[in-house]
């Protein structure tokens, strides 16, 4: 487990706390297939940074994308078959290969650490092409509040315990239930100001080049 993070709850969790069975019920990619597909070429390559179960790898690859797919967690990498699967943490991957698109979602971009989110940014920088995007999904900007419920179709997702941390980190629990099962994930974040995801991507040769959505949850940033 990564400090100061975990899960409970049914089956084998990832290090980051993330469980399995979870990503596996909940597999519909519930429109962020269509938001990335709408921001790339054609038959684009694309580096998946924290592909979890490939929710979103395979609807990628069913839309005719060449989808290299990265996690830390080799559970979770057994559930990807249908393309190259690379087990490794993001941090730490250095292929000898770019890409059109690199795609690292889900808020890995919000980890706590200045240091690791550089890393992360370095590691998309490395693997996309001149000319390439680097596609970031980050928590709206704006402080987590508890409790809040969020419920739709048959999932329940209750935000708990929200703790204020030095540096403008939030730790927080997110406590999840379909059809009676249920899991719960202790995370820590930290949002960034537009300025500061800015000099990140600066320091890792990157810029921000736009928002893909008016809530400027996801970005597209270019190398320099
Ligand atoms: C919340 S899940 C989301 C998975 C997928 N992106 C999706 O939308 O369904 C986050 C995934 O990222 C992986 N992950 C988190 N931090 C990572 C890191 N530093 N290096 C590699 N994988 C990481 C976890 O193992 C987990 O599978």
């Amino acid at each position: 487990m990564r400090v100061g993070q975990g899960g409970t709850g049914p089956g084998a969790h990832a290090p980051d706390g993330s469980a399995i069975e979870l990503y596996e019920i909940t597999s519909a990619a519930g429109g962020d297939d269509e938001l990335i597909n709408a921001a790339i070429a054609p038959n684009s390559s694309i580096l998946e940074l924290g592909c979890g179960v490939g929710r979103v790898t395979r609807p990628l690859l069913a839309l005719g994308h060449q989808v290299v797919a990265v996690d830390e967690s080799p559970d979770m990498l057994a559930r990807i078959t249908e393309t190259e699967a690379i087990r490794s943490t993001i941090a730490d991957l250095r292929l000898d290969r770019q890409f059109d698109v690199v795609l690292m979602m889900s808020f890995l971009i919000n980890v706590a650490d200045d240091a690791e989110r550089l890393r992360l940014l370095e590691t998309c920088a490395h693997h996309v092409r001149p000319g390439g995007s680097v596609l970031l999904q980050q928590e709206v900007p704006g402080r987590r509040h508890a409790p809040a419920v969020l419920e739709n179709d048959n999932r329940t997702m209750v935000i708990s315990d929200v703790e204020d941390l030095p540096g403008g980190a939030q730790a927080a629990t997110l406590a999840y239930t379909i059809d009676g099962r249920s899991w719960s994930q202790r995370i820590i974040t930290k949002n960034l100001a537009e300025d500061e995801l800015a000099a990140q991507l600066a320091t890792a040769g990157l810029r921000r080049t736009e928002y893909l959505t008016p809530d400027k949850a996801w970005v597209r940033a270019q190398p320099i």
